[in-house]
This record gives structure tokens, C-alpha cells and sequence, in this order.
């Protein structure tokens, strides 16, 4: 269960969330928990989950060890930091900041060389759902962003499924949908690194995961976990989420 504060929140509110967190949720043991806060909270997260079962991740990560790459931060810098995922081709990501699924393939190979689990993000738009294009283009996002592993780096990453259209709008996929999504991505690694590696791959759904519909959509047994953005930046909405 991952949240991804997305550009909310200052160290202290980091410092407060994780106080209010840790008794609801720091000792979960039926799930790896993970809080993606922006980067200047890292150093305040990393102190704060000290002693829990709680992780930290990024949000990004540059491709290259370091350089002249202005406004990036590379993974040795995350690990440095005490990171141990980080997220890779987030829809806003692509939309705003052009990330590309070759782009995408760079970052999780760099998360990959030092030790970070990426979680790649892949989805597709409204008005890809609409035109009935939306397994091509989650065939597409892994052909050209994923297939690029080998079989021992897919294996430590982790897939998030999040259309575009259900990204902080309040518009859930139906678990139905959502499951279907996921029969998608697993048969492209089922096609591409076989059967025992489509079983084994955790595949997270993300789109306006809350409290109350966390249930339904963990019920589908094709669902191993959610990435939740704005019911994240909440401890006891969050808790909620984690301890479904
Ligand atoms: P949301 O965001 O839960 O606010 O819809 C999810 C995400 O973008 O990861």
C-alpha cells in the first residue's frame, strides 16, 4: 500500500502525519507500506518511520548517477537519504513534464542499479478508455517502458495501474474495470517473462482510492495493492487504506 504525497507537504506536516500514522499503521505486517512524500521531506520522513515497518520512497529518479541534469535527483542521492522506492512515470509525470515510456524505461533501470524498488506507473486517458484504445496503449506503455527488462530486474519492480481519468477526480475505476486492466498487464508479462513471473509481479491499482471503496477493489483478486495520492496525505484516511 503506497501513498504518493504528490507536491503537499513541509517536514514538520511530514513529522506530524507520521506521529499520528505510526500507532494506526506502523507495525503492518500483512503489507509493505510505503509513503512517497516530495523530496525536501525525505530526510524528515526517513527519521520519522525509524523503528517501523513503514518505507520511504521518491517520486521520481533521474537516469544518470549525477551531472549536469538541473532540478534531478539521482538515485544514489535517494538512497543516501534512506529511500527504498521510487515511483517511475506517473501520469502527471508524463503529462506535464514530458516522460516518455523510453524515459520511463531509463529511471527504472537507474532505480534498479541502486537498489530502489521502482513502482512503474502506467494508465490510460479518457479519451483513450473512450476511443476503446485502452489496452492498446497499456501494451504500448509496457513494450516500450517495461519489456526493456531483463527477467531478474522485472522481477523487483512493482506495476501500478492508474487511468488517467480516475486520478484525483473522484472517479473510482469499478473494481471490474480496474481487475480487467490488470488481466491486461499481467498477460503482456505473462507474453514477455512468462508465468511464473505475471503470478508473482505485484500490480497496484491507483485512481481515488479511499477508505471506503479500498475493500471492493482489494476483493479482486487481480488487485495486490493500491497507490493512493490525496487519501494518503490523511493518517487515519490512510491507516484505513492500509489496514483494509
Ligand atoms: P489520487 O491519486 O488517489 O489522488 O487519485 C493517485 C495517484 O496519482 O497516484
Amino acid at each position: 500500500m503506497a501513498g504518493n504525497w504528490k507536491m503537499y507537504k513541509t517536514p514538520a506536516e511530514t513529522i506530524a502525519f507520521f506521529e499520528a500514522f505510526r500507532p494506526l499503521a506502523g507495525s503492518a505486517e500483512h503489507c509493505e507500506v510505503v509513503i512517497c512524500p516530495p523530496f525536501t521531506n525525505l530526510t524528515a520522513a526517513v527519521g520519522a518511520v525509524q523503528g517501523s515497518n513503514i518505507r520511504v520512497g521518491a517520486q521520481n529518479i533521474a537516469w544518470a548517477k549525477e551531472g549536469a541534469f538541473t532540478g534531478e535527483i539521482s538515485g544514489p542521492m535517494l538512497v543516501a537519504a534512506g529511500c527504498t522506492y521510487a515511483i517511475v512515470g506517473h501520469s502527471e509525470r508524463r503529462q506535464y513534464f514530458g516522460e516518455t515510456d523510453a524515459t520511463v524505461l531509463k529511471r527504472t533501470l537507474a532505480a534498479l542499479e541502486y537498489g530502489l524498488t521502482p513502482i512503474v506507473c502506467v494508465g490510460e486517458r479518457l479519451e483513450d478508455r473512450e476511443g476503446g484504445r485502452m489496452e492498446d496503449v497499456l501494451k504500448t506503455q509496457f513494450a516500450g517502458g517495461i519489456a526493456g527488462l531483463s527477467e531478474p530486474q522485472f522481477a523487483k519492480i512493482v506495476i501500478a495501474y492508474e487511468p488517467v481519468w480516475a486520478i484525483g477526480t473522484g472517479r473510482t475505476a469499478t473494481p471490474e474495470i480496474a481487475a480487467a486492466a490488470h488481466r491486461t498487464i499481467r498477460a503482456e508479462v505473462r507474453a514477455k517473462f512468462g508465468h511464473d513471473a505475471a503470478e508473482a509481479v505485484r500490480i497496484l491499482y491507483g485512481g481515488s482510492v479511499n477508505a471506503k471503496n479500498v475493500q471492493t477493489l482489494m476483493a479482486q483478486p487481480e488487485i495486490d495493492g493500491t497507490l493512493v495520492g490525496g487519501a494518503s496525505l490523511d493518517a487515519a484516511s490512510f491507516a484505513s487504506i492500509v489496514n483494509f
